[in-house]
């Protein structure tokens, strides 16, 4: 597929390459106008059928499927990796572009499988919002809620959209509950059900009173056919059902949820809205509310805090690196959310971690598997730069002017096993090959003096993160790997002094990981608790996450 075209692309400044505050002042326009965000969401939630409506809303496919080619839908079959074919699971992320009312729109997915990875955290390091779905009979399930603290922590405003309203589920009300009590947060809806879950008629409109009525389109594949009316017409069409409706509504809103832009932008509060992402019905009225709400990129603070305004120099940083996409090339993508500037393909930046130039000849946009160059990315853009052997997650590029983003922090690992040449003889390849994975994120790798340089342990978010690393251990470096778990499910960062006392205990041990941080790991929280009051106060501290 083609890259989508965007229709006002063009800018002032390559018209009128005069001076450099017409140069700021487009760059600040093109930020102005995206919209960064992810989707986040318990697995069957509905996340790839909304982000298919999406692109479908926005025209940027002709049908629903092209995206992730999930299960018997029609499209793309992603093969980047065997083991996405296998289990029909995406592993890799896709970067969805599109153009919806004047508004450029940055869709970045996270990987839908039922297990967490890094990958998973590093994607929210990278938006600007993120659009939270519910399942309208589940609630807030536990992976909704490990997102959503990630959110929380990182400050990215959540819209929250309750999802599948066309079946039986919860009372609307219960969900609200539900976002205030389980993971305190405030809701605001924008929009409220007509009819209950199951028997659902359209929604009542927030900011007009009116009534959007819905109604089925057979194949859904299609945008729902919506019709908006008075609250008077929707009383006389469904009575009671109407009134009820309004009724709940008024209930909510005497009791302080309207809409507060401050709350929502400090992560306190969400906008709330209900749909149908498999009949298409309410997708329309969240791209509305990203591009209305959602917060347009904005100054990013580099490491000591100051900020870097949109306008200045270009500058970004990699929040994930994906090997193997491309088997015919085995080449490695460092995927860039740009912060500031312009960028254009060619252009020569600055690695900030090793100062040494980075030319960007090979930059290009991926959407699903299909990729096509980039000749021009703007503040919240993705850019994926090719052949990137020599960037990591978290690494800072720029022009011109000199800045370094914080790193994306690594999680708490709660999965550990030691990794072993599975063949001896391949020695080389596996250090190699771990290295790699270590520095590109695939997996955390873990040193100890006891264990040896050959017996590395890995440690992970989530167990599926081994699956890949074993995965590409054998294919990409020709080394198989035997993974031995072990049982440790809690770790903490260690001061040097508390070690040996650590490594005197059963069920617990240190190791070091490889930008230096000691770290303490233990079977579980009891005998953590019961080693951590044997150690001097402040000896042990939690890792973020
Ligand atoms: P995920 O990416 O979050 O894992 O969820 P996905 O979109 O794959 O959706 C999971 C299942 O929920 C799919 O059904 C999908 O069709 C269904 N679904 C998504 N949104 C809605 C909705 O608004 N209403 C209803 N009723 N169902 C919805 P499936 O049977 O697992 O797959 P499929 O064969 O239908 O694709």
């Amino acid at each position: 597929m083609d890259a989508i075209a965007l229709p006002d692309r063009e800018i002032a400044d390559r018209r009128d390459p005069g001076g450099a505050d017409h140069h700021k002042g487009a760059v600040a326009h093109e930020a102005a106008r995206r919209r960064t965000f992810a989707v986040i969401s318990h697995p069957d939630a509905g996340k790839s059928t909304l982000t298919e409506a999406l692109a479908l809303h926005a025209r940027a496919i002709g049908e629903a499927g092209a995206v992730h080619g999930k299960g018997n839908r029609r499209g793309v079959v992603s093969d980047w990796m065997e083991m996405e074919k296998d289990r029909g699971i995406s592993i890799t992320s896709a970067v969805l572009q599109f153009a919806y009312d004047g508004t450029v729109v940055n869709l970045l997915d996270t990987p839908g499988h039922a297990d967490f990875s890094e990958d998973t955290y590093r994607v929210l390091a990278a938006v600007d919002a993120a659009v939270m779905l519910v399942d309208a009979a589940k609630g807030i399930e536990p992976q909704t809620f490990k997102l959503f603290e990630v959110c929380r922590a990182r400050g990215v405003p959540v819209i929250t959209v309750v999802n599948k309203w066309d079946r039986p589920g919860l009372d609307a009300l219960a969900i609200m509950d539900e976002l205030t009590t389980r993971i305190d947060l405030h809701p605001m809806p924008l929009t409220w059900p007509v009819g209950v879950a199951g028997d659902f008629h359209g929604v009542l409109d927030s900011a007009t009173g009116e009534f959007v009525q819905f109604t089925r389109t057979p194949g859904g594949a299609t945008e729902a056919i919506t019709t908006r009316m008075s609250s008077d017409e929707a009383e006389q069409l469904l009575g009671s059902t109407w009134t009820d409706a309004v009724e709940e509504f008024d209930l909510l809103r005497s009791s302080g949820h309207d809409y507060d832009h401050e709350l929502f932008l400090s992560g306190a509060a969400s906008p709330v809205l209900f749909g149908s992402a498999v009949l298409n019905f309410g997708v329309r009225q969240l791209l509305d509310t990203l591009v209305a709400l959602a917060p347009a990129p904005g100054a990013r603070p580099d490491r000591t805090g100051a900020p870097r305004a949109v306008a200045a120099p270009f500058s970004g940083f990699v929040f994930k690196i994906q090997a193997g996409m491309d088997r015919a090339h085995r080449d490695r993508l460092a995927f860039v959310r740009v912060c500031s500037g312009r960028f254009s393909r060619g252009m020569v930046v600055t690695h900030a971690d090793t100062g040494r130039p980075f030319t960007t000849k090979y930059a290009q946009s991926v959407f699903g598997r299909d990729r096509s160059t980039v000749e021009e990315a703007f503040p919240g853009d993705v850019i994926g730069l090719v052949n990137a052997n020599a960037l990591r997650v978290g690494d800072t590029l720029y022009a011109d002017e000199k800045v370094a983003f914080p790193r994306i922090p690594l999680f708490a690992p709660e999965h550990f096993a030691v990794a072993r040449a599975a063949v001896t003889g391949k020695q080389k390849q596996f250090r190699r090959g771990i290295e790699q994975l270590g520095e590109e994120g695939v997996v955390q790798v873990l040193h100890s003096d006891r264990r040896g340089a050959q017996a590395p342990v890995l440690a992970a978010v989530g167990p599926m993160q081994f699956d890949v690393a074993q995965h590409r251990m054998e294919h990409e470096f020709g080394s198989a790997i035997r993974l031995e778990p072990l049982g440790y499910s809690v770790a903490r960062a260690v001061t040097a002094a508390a070690m040996p006392i650590v490594d005197s205990r059963p069920g617990a041990e240190t190791l070091t990981r490889a930008d230096g941080l000691h770290l303490a790991v233990f079977v579980d929280k009891w005998r953590l608790a019961s080693v951590e009051k044997d150690l001097p106060v402040g000896s042990l501290t939690p890792i973020f996450g």
